[in-house]
């Protein structure tokens, strides 16, 4: 697996409008993408642009969406994940399989339109981390 840059960081919050407040009136951000829905995840996300990478702001719809036993634990929201891009999602899910990493499901498009899956945290050193076909390489 070549693993590439970091696409985002994800943060759950339980209002995505008070998050754009906050990342454009104390975090100084000028680039701040529209919410839209992931019904598949059960999320509402939003994109906030830096130099170097993007936060994902991620917002469930409702009880069943897996956001919301987080925010049960963490009721402020919080740092959810962290995302990394790689050429070939097939490549990346059999290179953590070998590895004895737990891949959460089948790669599903996500939402920058290309392929991810997660591995879960307990096999990542505590982290969840989002494996995403760079944008542009789908085959
Ligand atoms: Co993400």
């Amino acid at each position: 697996m070549k693993l590439g840059r970091l696409n985002h960081v994800g943060v759950a919050t339980p209002s995505i409008a008070g998050s754009i407040d906050f990342y454009r009136d104390v975090m100084g951000a000028t680039a701040i993408g529209a919410p839209f829905d992931l019904p598949a995840q059960g999320v509402k996300v939003c994109f906030v642009d830096t130099p170097n990478t993007q936060i994902e702001l991620i917002e469930p719809y409702d009880d069943s969406s897996p956001i919301a036993g987080y925010l049960r634990a963490n009721p402020g929201g919080g740092q959810h994940h962290v995302c990394y891009e790689v050429p070939d999602i097939l490549a990346a899910k059999a290179w953590f399989e070998e590895r004895g990493r737990r891949v959460l499901g089948e790669p599903r498009i996500g939402a920058h339109g290309t392929p991810i899956f997660f591995v879960h945290p307990k096999d990542m050193g505590g982290v969840l981390t989002e494996i995403m076909e760079t944008p542009g390489e789908t085959h």
